[in-house]
């Protein structure tokens, strides 16, 4: 926990009094960790694995965010009036969560307003997010919106590799067309045509980008 941005700018003390307060539970791959309309009175924070944020009709999935260790998520049901999940929350791996109840949150937060400010910051980076893959739905054509998605998650999932990086997560053709609002058979094109012109590498189901500054010069092109 001490790693975890959120609590930066607490003190040693304050810390070792907050850890007992944290349960820890572990999910296997596929698991859902809630879903969206139910009541929640939990915050969750990463130790390990992968969770994906979506919104389902129980046909398609949209996919919101996807989230790995020292992220945090659930706090808007703790925060909001309406007290209900605004998403579904599911582990892509097995998964640990660090679990806070609302009481424990709702004291912590009153007693040390610069964790609200943390968390605030992260709301609204998150809600720019969604307001760029907003317009990109609307201005962007498909084959835009997978290259602008895949240097989005190089942000969170990145690994650098000489002049390339590396998306650290094993994604579906399906997965992909749920963040972009496409469908498999497109993302499965486009990728292949991003392969065949040495702009990516497919490596162990894991999409690496050849050259960052190149793909960065052909999204916006
Ligand atoms: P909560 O509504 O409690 O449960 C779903 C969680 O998903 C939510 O809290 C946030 O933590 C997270 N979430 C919801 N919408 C988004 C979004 N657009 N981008 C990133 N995370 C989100």
């Amino acid at each position: 926990l001490r790693n975890f941005p959120f609590f930066q700018d607490l003190e040693e003390d304050d810390l070792d009094k907050l850890s007992p307060l944290f349960l820890t539970r572990t999910y296997e791959k596929g698991t859902d960790v809630f879903r969206e309309g139910e009541p929640g009175d939990e915050l969750y924070i990463i130790q390990s694995g992968i969770v994906k944020i979506y919104r389902d009709d129980g046909v398609r999935d949209v996919i919101l965010a996807i989230f790995r260790d020292d992220d945090f998520f659930g706090e808007m049901a703790l925060l909001e009036n309406e007290q209900v999940r605004s998403a579904s929350a599911q582990t892509l791996e097995k998964t640990t969560l660090y679990v806070l109840k609302r009481r424990d949150f709702v004291s912590l937060v009153y007693q040390n307003p610069m964790i609200s400010l943390r968390i605030l910051q992260t709301a609204l980076d998150r809600l720019r997010k969604t307001n760029e893959m907003t317009t990109d739905l609307t201005m962007r054509d498909a084959r835009t919106r997978i290259m602008k998605m895949l240097l989005r998650l190089t942000d969170k999932h990145g690994i650098l590799q000489k002049s390339g990086v590396l998306i650290d997560l094993k994604l579906t053709h399906q997965q992909i067309a749920d963040m972009t609002g496409t469908v498999r058979e497109t993302v499965t094109k486009v990728l292949l045509e991003l392969q065949n012109q040495q702009v990516i590498l497919v490596k162990k189901k894991k999409i690496y980008i050849c050259n960052l500054a190149e793909f960065e010069r052909l999204v916006e092109a």
